[in-house]
């Protein structure tokens, strides 16, 4: 029996951008699409755009942009998922050896989600990575079972793990299962700074404040100003990285 589930590149499949663009991810409202990725890494990197299908239903996406990198855990972009985006630009434009590949989401649509679709999607994305020819595939993970802990210092939230030794974390733990290892943290890698108004619309929240406080859905608190009425969020990830190749890794896993 064949699988249902297939999945194309944009390039591909250009007639499903909109599809794909329009899958409703249960991202939090203030993780908002970034226009740099949604407007130019969609369309300048299409072969790097996944989207599955159940039948003709679409399902699932995996996002992800080339960019040069060393391989050296030192000289990841400093700004993490952002930083990406940004790097990703600039090499593409200036003709750059593009020998990474970088993941930036993996989402699975809410009417699909607790399928055990992730894993799925991630290690397609992969796949993809390894046949294009890339030297490396990493990525900034959002640990999503952060939320539960948001004041957590990151570095001792990925500490975590639970009975049977798998990661407590269940993206973090997915990574693990396919092979990926942690090989750094990103303490600043996605932020997102908006007024106070803004803030109360995507959260409910009051915000009458000054300080820092949690939100539902962040995996850190946001800093809230009310005498300047903005409020400024800042996401830390965790670099993973996947082996492409058989040859061993030479870092171990920071935990
Ligand atoms: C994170 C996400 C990809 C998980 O996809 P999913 O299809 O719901 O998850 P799966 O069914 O594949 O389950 C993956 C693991 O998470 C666990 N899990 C699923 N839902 C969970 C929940 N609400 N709380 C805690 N763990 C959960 C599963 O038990 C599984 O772990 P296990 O295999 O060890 O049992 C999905 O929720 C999503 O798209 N979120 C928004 C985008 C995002 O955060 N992407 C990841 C960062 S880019």
């Amino acid at each position: 029996m064949t699988d249902p589930i297939q999945t194309f590149s944009l390039a591909q499949r250009p007639d499903l951008l909109s599809a794909y663009v329009n899958l409703d991810i249960p991202w939090p409202a203030f993780v908002e699409p970034t226009r740099l990725l949604v407007e130019w890494g969609l369309h300048a990197h299409a072969d790097h755009q996944l989207i599955m299908l159940d039948g003709d239903t679409p399902i699932a996406r995996a996002a992800s942009l080339p960019l040069h990198w060393d391989g050296d855990p030192q000289t990841l972009p400093r700004r993490g998922w952002d930083g990406v985006i940004e790097q990703s630009a600039i090499d593409t434009y200036n003709g750059a050896e593009l020998n990474t590949l970088c993941a930036l989401e993996a989402g699975i649509d809410t009417g699909h989600t607790g399928r055990g679709l992730s894993q799925t999607v991630f290690t397609a994305l992969r796949d993809h990575a390894r046949e294009a020819g890339f030297e490396h595939f990493i990525a900034p993970v959002r640990p999503s079972g952060k939320t539960q802990y948001p004041e957590m210092p990151i570095e001792d939230y990925v500490q975590r793990r639970r009975d049977d030794g798998q990661r407590a974390d269940n993206w973090l733990r997915i990574h693990e299962r396919i092979g990926g290892r942690i090989i750094a943290l990103s303490p600043t890698s996605m932020t997102i700074t908006a007024p106070l108004e803004t803030w109360t619309a995507w959260t409910g929240e009051p915000f009458t404040t000054t300080g820092l406080t949690t939100i539902p859905g962040g995996i850190a608190p946001v800093f809230v100003n009310t005498d300047l009425d903005y409020a400024v969020y800042i996401e830390p990830n965790v670099w993973v990285r996947h082996q492409l190749t058989d040859a061993p890794t030479t870092e171990g896993s920071r935990s």
